[in-house]
């Protein structure tokens, strides 16, 4: 979890459970391989209240928390990690405005939600936040270190 070398930043994206039900996992993952970020990390799972509570400790006495456990925990989630020159505030680029209503076209949330509370995906929001979010929802052997066989494809 250590590598944040220039280059090899790591942000920790996670297709919410909506964003599965709706079959849009292989777009947003078409999206930042086209952006020509690097998968080291990608899995299926249904998420517990535990992690939950950890992943979002800041929220836990918002109002709509507890709609938002009820929300992340009705399907499963895919959970990825991404690598690539400042891949964290790119990938918040990427997906847009919290709130769909104010994301513009062009991003995750503005081209595929309308509600704050159905909003697609998450994406850490800082260096730390990527971090802590990473190490959370991963296990350090999870996370996969890789390059390209030779320069006879590209990468
Ligand atoms: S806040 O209130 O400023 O701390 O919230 P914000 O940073 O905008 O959002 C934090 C995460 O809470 C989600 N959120 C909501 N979920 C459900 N219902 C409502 N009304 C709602 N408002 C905010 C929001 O999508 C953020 O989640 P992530 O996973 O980080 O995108």
């Amino acid at each position: 979890f250590s590598s944040q070398a220039p280059g090899k930043e790591r942000t920790l994206i996670v297709v919410k459970p909506d964003g599965v039900q709706r079959r849009l996992v292989g777009r947003i993952i078409q999206r930042f391989e086209q952006r020509g970020f690097k998968m080291v990390g990608l899995k299926m799972l249904q998420v517990s209240e535990d992690l939950l509570s950890n992943h979002y400790r800041q929220l836990r006495m918002k109002p709509f928390y507890s709609d938002l456990v009820q929300y992340m925990t009705s399907g499963p989630v895919v959970v990825m990690a991404w690598e690539g020159h400042q891949v964290i505030q790119s990938s918040r680029n990427m997906v847009g405005q919290t709130n769909p209503a104010e994301a513009q076209a062009g991003t995750v949330r503005g081209d595929f939600s309308l509600h704050v509370s159905r909003n697609v995906v998450h994406a850490s929001d800082s260096p730390e936040g990527a971090l802590r979010e990473l190490q959370l929802w991963f296990r350090g052997q999870e996370l996969l270190d890789w390059e390209c066989i030779d320069e006879s494809i590209t990468c």
